[in-house]
């Protein structure tokens, strides 16, 4: 029987979570050291879903599950009918609920998966479209960054309701990411920030849409830092580091974060901040060269602050 799959891969925001669900830029690198993959197969009478966090009925999945319910549900109401039933199994070895885009990059599998089975091409728009309605149930008001850097193969430079553009830079510096093993929910420091960002208190209110506003500026010098021909690493560490102060000012940091990112400014990193939704979840650090990455990675491996952590060129041609 031929192979009805479809696939995707985790996500690395640099800077603009947060603020790019107001309108601010934000720059995210596709994430291939974690990958998904979603195999349809037709079936009787139900729809089965087979993964690591959930195997049962479909229609009895946890909330966790929902976006994937309803785009199935949606899919099937566009193209199908409620009677077509499918075996679906997930394999990914991304981290759940931990910035690393693991629910955008289930809707892209599943969606590209889905395409498959009907034979039909499936062009970047009618795929984002999907992507979005997806995203829209997992956390209510998304900005379509973790859908389009999910879907893309390449560094993207997003700004809410316009087209994601390739971001191409060359640095000879290295990226280590670290998870702290915590689940962050996106939903609620998504919401958390939308209410102080409109909260009744004045002060509350200016303080956030100003920092959300600085997030913005510093994620556009860092686009110009990074275009330079040369990026300097102390400008791109002051970047990252003050991105870092502005999301723990908007309170989506969180006492394990905040531990993970000293202890990489500790050994070795000139720079570090959380990565994604916050709350818990993955973080990741700048760092001169490939030799420091490692030996942060063998500290980060002899503490409790990191799960898992994994190393990559800070280059757009490597992503
Ligand atoms: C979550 O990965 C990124 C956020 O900026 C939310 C969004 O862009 O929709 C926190």
């Amino acid at each position: 029987m031929r192979e009805i799959c479809g696939k995707s891969h985790g996500k690395l925001i640099l800077m603009g979570e947060h603020s790019v669900v107001y309108g601010q830029p934000s720059i995210a690198l596709p994430f291939r050291a974690v990958t998904i993959q979603v195999k349809l197969e037709p079936a009787g009478n139900y729809s089965y879903l087979f993964s690591d966090i959930y195997e049962g009925p479909v229609e009895e999945a946890p909330k966790k599950l929902d976006a994937l319910v309803g785009l199935f549900n949606r899919l099937r109401h566009d193209f199908l009918s409620s009677h077509d039933h499918f075996l679906i199994k997930v394999n990914s070895n991304i981290p759940v609920e931990r910035g690393l885009g693991s629910s955008a990059a289930l809707s892209v599998a599943f969606i590209r998966a889905f395409f498959n089975y009907l034979g039909k091409d499936l062009p970047n728009e009618v795929l984002l479209d999907y992507a979005d309605f997806a995203e829209t149930i997992s956390h209510g008001t998304p900005s379509g960054l973790d859908a389009r850097v999910t879907a893309y193969n390449q560094p993207l430079y997003f700004k809410k309701g316009e087209t994601a553009q390739p971001f191409h830079f060359h640095t000879p510096y290295w990226l280590v990411i670290a998870d702290t093993g915590i689940s962050g929910n996106t939903k609620q420091t998504v919401k958390n920030v939308r209410d102080a960002y409109e909260s009744p208190f004045a002060s509350r209110q200016i303080a956030t849409q100003k920092t959300i506003k600085h997030l913005g500026v510093l994620t556009t010098d860092l686009t110009q830092a990074l275009k330079a021909p040369q990026p300097s690493l102390e400008k791109l560490a002051a970047l990252i580091n003050a991105a870092q102060h502005d999301l723990a000012a908007l309170q989506v940091s969180s006492p394990e974060l905040s531990w993970g990112i000293d202890y990489m400014r500790q050994h070795g990193a000139v720079a570090a901040k959380l990565t994604g939704g916050g709350g818990g979840g993955c973080y990741y650090a700048l760092v001169p060269d490939r030799q420091t990455g490692e030996k942060l990675i063998q500290a980060l491996a002899d503490s409790p602050s990191a799960c898992q952590s994994w190393l990559m060129p800070f280059s757009s041609e490597s992503n």
